[in-house]
């Protein structure tokens, strides 16, 4: 196998004398696409952020692309739930306004031709739905060309539909644009129909890491998997 792109190492994560994470390892390889389940509290995003290089890690280490991670990192960018888009800028300013370098315009039109949004360029984030802002966050995401995507629950204010049509978006760009991604989601269908692997997080700890199906389109396998997930999920 290839080198990984990002280690994991016994990762421990104290706030004062709360244990939120625990001994976390985890290898993370190129196109590889992680979803991190588990209950509200059980340190998801946390993890997410020592990842992120937001907040140092207690103890262990995490190396990205052979260097160790103790601050941000240009090579990823981060997707919350709330789509952080600046009220007072356009969607191509808010998508460009931190490059710099020449064709930053033509380089932001098509990201949102990517995220299909190419007609709203000049529009004002009020102006748009929910799903389309996080389009737009998305489009901002990929602006820096990040070899990692950490998505924390992005999807997780949209309504059902809008939800699945966004995976599609997701997956389909992570794919094409080739990058590794890590999905922190509380929806076990979301993790098994995104994902190639799952891992579960229990009381700040990996519980588990289960293969998801490959074949995306193969919807029995996908729901027993999500099924076995949210069994691990709830068991103590
Ligand atoms: N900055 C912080 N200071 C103290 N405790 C925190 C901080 N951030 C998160 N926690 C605690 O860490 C635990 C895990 O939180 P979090 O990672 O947000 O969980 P999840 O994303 O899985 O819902 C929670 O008990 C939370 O209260
Ligand atoms: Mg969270």
């Amino acid at each position: 196998m290839n080198e990984p792109l990002m280690t994991i190492k016994n990762v421990s994560k104290r706030y004062g004398n709360h244990l939120i994470l625990e001994n976390i390892n985890l290898s993370l390889y190129d196109n590889d696409f992680i979803a991190l389940v588990g209950k509200s509290g059980g340190g998801k995003s946390t993890l997410l952020r020592l990842i992120a290089g937001f907040e140092p890690y207690s103890s262990g280490e995490i190396i990205f692309m052979n260097q160790r991670i103790t601050s941000l990192n240009k090579q990823m960018r981060i997707m919350f739930q709330e789509d952080r888009l600046l009220p007072w800028m356009t969607v191509s300013e808010n998508i460009s306004f931190r490059s710099r370098g020449q064709q930053i315009k033509e380089k932001a039109l098509s990201l949102l031709e990517l995220v299909g949004l190419e007609d709203f360029a000049n529009y004002y984030p009020i102006q748009l739905s929910g799903g389309q802002r996080q389009r737009v966050s998305l489009a901002r995401a990929l602006m820096a060309n990040p070899k990692l995507l950490l998505l924390d629950e992005p999807l997780s204010a949209l309504d059902a539909l809008t939800r699945l049509n966004m995976q599609e978006l997701i997956m389909d760009i992570c794919s094409k644009q080739h990058l590794t991604t890590i999905l922190v989601t509380h929806d076990v269908d979301e993790a098994a129909r995104m994902a190639n692997r799952i891992v579960v997080l229990k009381h700040g700890r990996k519980a588990d890491e289960i293969s998801a199906p490959e074949d995306k389109t193969n919807t029995e396998e996908i729901n027993l998997i999500a099924a076995q997930i949210k069994t691990l999920i709830l068991s103590d």
